[in-house]
């Protein structure tokens, strides 16, 4: 797990290789087994195959192209409504889906949504999301056409010991 961890890399290029339907039911369990307040579980998720759709998602904006190439597009909604701390319960979720996909030899990027309105706004008029429900970001995932090595970005720096400013 730690190794697996450490190759959870952004992948941002894919073959034409299709991701399964079983893949993409392993990412939503993994995604789904997230920690969240309450227990609220505040997620819905868009599962994005339609070739058009994702040419739309990938125009959200200038980092959102990945979209377009990616055989499946995870869009990860939160129901703000049930939780204000959809953010936080969304984000946990959208690692355990990254890192899941890296499990499964797949590989994927968080392509950042919120807080950006005019990006949630385009999202939600690509896919018809209800005004209720948030969009936290959307991942692109397909089997990788570039390699990443595994790392840490551990930075003795930005750890304390008992107090703030102690090393
Ligand atoms: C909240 C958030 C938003 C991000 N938005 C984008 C994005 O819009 N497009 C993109 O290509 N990568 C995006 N990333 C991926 C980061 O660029 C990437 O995680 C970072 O450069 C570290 O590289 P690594 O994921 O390979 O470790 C986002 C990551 C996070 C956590």
């Amino acid at each position: 797990m730690l190794e697996l961890i450490k190759s959870r890399r952004s992948i941002r290029k894919y073959t034409a290789e299709p991701v399964t339907d079983e893949q993409v039911q392993a990412m939503l369990e993994a995604a789904m087994a997230a920690p969240s307040a309450n227990n609220a579980q505040p997620w819905e998720f868009v599962v994005v195959r339609d070739a058009g759709l994702r040419q739309q998602l990938a125009a959200t904006h200038s980092w959102s192209y990945m979209a377009a190439d990616a055989p499946v597009v995870f869009v990860v909604l939160g129901d703000a409504r049930r939780s204000d701390h959809w953010v936080e319960d969304t984000s946990a979720a959208t690692q355990n889906l990254l890192l899941a996909a890296t499990a499964l030899g797949l590989g994927g990027v968080w392509v950042g949504i919120y807080p950006r309105a005019e990006r949630e706004a385009h999202v939600r008029k690509a896919l018809g999301i209800p005004e209720g429900k948030r969009v936290l970001c959307i991942v692109p995932v397909g089997h990788p056409a570039e390699q990443k090595p595994p790392r840490t970005q551990y930075d003795p720096a930005k750890v304390h010991r008992d107090r703030y400013g102690n090393r």
